[in-house]
């Protein structure tokens, strides 16, 4: 079995044995050859060609591999050069064109040249890579593959090295930062914990015209209620016992630049007010002074409860959470953007591993297939935690799914059923094709091995494979 994607060709192909030219009907078309419904011509020479249209026409050298009543096969017998150039070109535009892995259904993103959840490659207009498919050393392959696109990985590191992601989620955040930086609208953060709010906020900071002046954070969330208002505007000296002398606020220092609400949804109703009175001039008084200040602060503003709903329950203030409405950022929970699992992973893990001087070369696949589908309830926070005590748990030179130690949650997405369905039929067919897939993914295609794991012997997972037309090119 050599893995490469195929096409429902369903064209009429002309077959040329010494010069007896017969037309036969070809189902489906891979790098490697043509699968022919008709029988094929008894041919005695060891080489035919095949005439067929693609872009163009073209006609490719072969043999014919198989022709039983049950199935026909020809193997082209080309050099990777011509096969690159033809069929190879074909196959790749069109998987470009229906737009998903035919592995794993993964959406492809901006022309990515292979799949980062499958690691299968989609561009074969390369000989080299022909080359790599007709030796079907398919380990070798996918090596060689993630090897060689590495920079492929770090692409949205470039502006801003802290800031990594690469799902089509991530990228939406990215576009918003740039475009919000370059005004001085307040702007709301909204997301679970954990998923990269205060990062967000410093990442529109630096990008802003106030990026040399401070970014000023406060937790509104962590300070008791009677000392934030003195926290946040200041005091005079007496204000209050123990005021020995006046004590400049967060606002003040954060004059010029970007102040940073964290927790905004905890802020307690009264300090509300004064906020929205601060907001309404940007000015204020220090606790216990009568001068009117005046700071020149932008205001970020981040929670992880649902304002709406707090507003509606009356906890949050109608006119304040207006006022910071104006724009927002949703971050999107980490289980819902997994095209950045793997790459966060392997971006933490190099920078803590090098932390404390370990090299370790990456995670199993057993270990990648978990960190995909674990929930991650505390998001990119969690993952860190994670990989820093795995880096410190493992004595290997690559970590392996039992250093992650992830409580599993049930038995992942997987089992799922689909809950507007109950159809047994249906269901099973799904769980079938979601087992193989995953078994592809961890194995990276090795069917021996997806044998062992799924339990079946190998005819079975060829018959599987076919069945769900994994690998298959859909429009
Ligand atoms: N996309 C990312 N790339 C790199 N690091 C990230 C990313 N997202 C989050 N982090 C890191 O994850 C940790 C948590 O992020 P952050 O503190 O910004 O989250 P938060 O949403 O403010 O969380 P909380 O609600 O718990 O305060 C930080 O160390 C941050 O640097
Ligand atoms: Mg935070």
């Amino acid at each position: 079995m050599r893995l490469s994607a195929r096409i429902s060709y369903n064209k009429q192909v002309f077959i040329d044995c010494n010069k007896n030219i017969t037309p036969a009907y070809a189902v489906n078309l891979s790098l490697l050859g043509l699968k022919i419904k008709d029988s094929l011509p008894d041919c005695l020479s060891s080489e035919i060609i095949v005439m067929m249209e693609l872009d163009q026409d073209v006609s490719l050298r072969g043999r014919i591999l198989r022709n039983e009543k049950s199935e026909q096969v020809i193997l082209f017998k080309e050099d990777p050069e011509v096969i690159s150039s033809t069929v190879g070109k074909y196959l790749t535009s069109k998987i470009y064109k229906s737009g998903k892995c035919p592995f794993c259904s993964r959406p492809i993103e901006n022309h990515e040249k292979y799949c980062r959840k499958c690691g299968v490659l989609f561009d074969y207009t390369r000989p080299e890579i022909v080359r790599f498919i007709q030796d079907f050393k398919i380990g070798k392959f996918f090596y060689d593959v993630l090897t060689e696109y590495p920079d492929e990985v770090k692409e949205n590191l470039q502006d801003n090295t802290e800031f990594v992601g690469v799902s089509k989620e991530i990228k939406q955040v990215f576009n918003l930062i740039r475009k919000y930086a370059t005004n001085e609208y307040p702007v709301l953060i909204t997301g679970e914990t954990g998923t990269g709010k205060e990062l967000t906020a410093r990442a529109i900071h630096e990008r802003s015209s106030r990026r040399d002046k401070p970014f000023v954070a406060v937790n509104c969330a962590a300070i008791p209620e009677n000392l934030l208002e003195s926290e946040l505007f200041g005091y005079e000296k007496g204000a209050f016992t123990g005021a020995h002398k006046r004590k400049i606020g967060k606002i003040e220092y954060a004059n010029g630049g970007t102040l940073f609400l964290d927790e905004i949804g905890d802020m307690p109703l009264n300090m509300q007010v004064k906020l929205l009175r601060f907001l309404e001039d940007l000015s204020f008084t220090r606790v216990g002074g009568n001068e009117a200040i005046y700071a020149d602060v932008r205001i970020i503003a981040a929670t992880n409860i649902d304002l709406e709903k707090a507003v509606e329950e009356g906890k949050f203030r109608e006119d304040l959470y207006y006022r910071l409405n104006v724009l927002t950022i949703n971050l999107p929970p980490l289980r819902e953007r997994r095209d950045d699992i793997l790459v966060l992973a392997k971006y933490f893990l190099n920078k803590y591993s090098r932390e404390v001087g370990k090299k370790i070369k990456g995670f199993s696949k057993d270990a990648e297939e978990a960190l995909l589908s674990y929930q991650w309830p505390g998001n990119v926070r969690e993952l860190i935690n994670v990989i820093r005590k795995a880096i410190v748990l493992t004595e290997n030179s690559v970590i392996r799914e039992k250093d992650l130690d992830l409580k599993r949650n049930g038995l992942g997405d997987v089992y799922c059923v689909k809950t507007d369905s109950l159809n047994l039929k249906e269901n099973v067919e799904r769980l079938e094709k979601d087992l193989l897939q995953k078994a592809f993914i961890r194995t990276g295609g090795n069917i021996s091995k997806m044998a062992k794991l799924l339990g079946i012997s190998r005819p079975k997972v060829y018959s599987l494979i076919k069945k769900h037309k994994i690998g298959e090119i859909t429009d």
